[in-house]
């Protein structure tokens, strides 16, 4: 099968949300990933910054083949083992004072932490204040407090008041914030807005507005957690604690696994009843997100991330290109800042020449490799990126004149 039958049979079998993707992947090896027609790719985009140990690493493998063959579903009329220390695991990560609801996306974490909040605000409470461009998910309670209006508009409305602010301005987030609000959703940095950061002391401020007006404070680390800036959470680099904590992608590794962690009274704030999933905290992912976990600490990848991060970063400062304004975001978690809207033909070249990179927005390319890239790969990346960016400059220029 080439990747051009592929991707027809994609385009009559498979619904057109999506469009039809470019590449048509078989197989994966640590960084390398391979199309249906043999070509390889260097992979620096890991499925979305989701399969943070890359592809085929041994102790993903491990675990998830053998809990599928000891247990592979119980549903949450049962306990079982992996769920339990998943939780516990992520507790002791966070500091404790704890507790864990598993899902099996983004969005599926952030619509229980929409319900939690609502459960523990009682009834006074009746708005939410979320980010401008921000990104929560798609399903209906996560879209409502999306900032992206091309994405939410056409689908509301959504019986939600959310009022929307400037993402990372603090002066903004007084003014909307006061004691009938239910919560404040925040990512740390805008992951799908072309991985836009908030300025220091953000989180700190949100913190302190949360604990003046007793909102909530619920923090969306789907991209940002489990590793990805060269911290556990993004947030632990401000010190700050949030109310309540949805994380996914990462997570995993690949296998489909989302969380919401609510702290202090946040923890037990749903009644029996008050929320479920037939597949959340399934063994197989919860068994995945542990080996994810467990690789994570026994190969150093926090300090290999921060190190390899900073190495991508100086690496891209030094090109000059007219096409490369810079770049920003922390750790694995970049993107290339463009001097005009030429993702698209970045993105494409760079396949071409066997880059796996991705156009977050016309003018950014976000970057979110697995975690264990070596220097050498970076390397590699970077001594071709001159000759990605001149091919889309080209593309653009034939684009412009035809
Ligand atoms: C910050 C953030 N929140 C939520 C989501 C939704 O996650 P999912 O696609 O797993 O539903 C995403 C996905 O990109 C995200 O980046």
């Amino acid at each position: 099968m080439t990747s051009s039958e592929l991707r027809e049979r994609f385009a009559a079998s498979i619904m057109p949300n999506y469009g039809v993707p470019p590449v048509a992947l078989t197989l994966g090896r640590g960084c390398e990933v391979y199309d249906a027609d043999g070509r390889q790719y260097l992979d620096l985009i890991a499925g979305i910054a989701v399969s943070s140990l890359g592809h085929g690493h041994p102790a993903l493998v491990k675990a998830v083949a053998h809990q599928a063959a000891t247990l592979a579903h119980t549903s949450n009329l049962f306990v079982h083992e992996r769920e339990v220390q998943l939780a516990e695991r992520l507790v002791g990560l966070l500091g404790g004072d704890a507790k864990v609801f598993f899902a099996n996306s983004g969005t599926e974490a952030n619509e229980a932490a929409l319900k939690l909040v609502k459960r523990a605000a009682g009834s006074g409470r009746h708005y939410f204040v979320a980010a401008d461009k921000g990104f929560h998910g798609r399903s209906a309670g996560s879209l409502a407090l999306t900032g992206k209006e091309s994405i939410r508009e056409p689908f509301g409305p959504f019986g939600m008041d959310v009022r929307f602010v400037p993402h990372g301005d603090l002066e903004a987030l007084t003014e909307a914030v006061d004691e009938n609000c239910v919560a404040v959703f925040v990512e740390p940095t805008q992951g799908e807005a072309g991985v836009v950061p908030a300025p220091e002391g953000y989180l700190a401020g949100v913190r302190a507005l949360c604990d003046e007006t007793g909102a909530a404070f619920v923090l969306d680390e789907i991209q940002s957690g489990i590793g990805r800036t060269g911290q556990w959470f993004a947030h632990q680099e401000e010190g700050v604690r949030p109310d309540v904590l949805t994380l996914a992608k990462g997570l995993g590794g690949g296998l489909p696994i989302g969380a919401c962690v609510g702290f202090g009274r946040y923890a037990d704030a749903f009644h029996k009843g008050d929320h479920g999933s037939t597949f959340g905290g399934n063994p197989v992912a919860c068994a995945a997100a542990l080996a994810v976990i467990d690789t994570i600490e026994s190969e150093g990848l926090l300090a290999h991330t921060s190190v390899m991060g900073d190495l991508l970063a100086e690496q891209i400062e030094g090109v000059k290109h007219p096409l490369l304004a810079g770049q920003r975001g922390s750790g694995l978690w970049r993107a290339l800042e463009l001097t005009g809207p030429h993702a698209a033909h970045v993105q494409e070249q760079a396949a071409v020449r066997g880059f796996l990179v991705n156009a977050v927005a016309p003018d950014a390319i976000r970057i979110a490799p697995p975690l264990v890239i070596t220097p050498e790969q970076i390397g590699v990346f970077i001594e071709a990126l001159p000759t990605v960016l001149d091919a889309a400059e080209a593309a653009a220029t034939k684009e412009h004149q035809s």
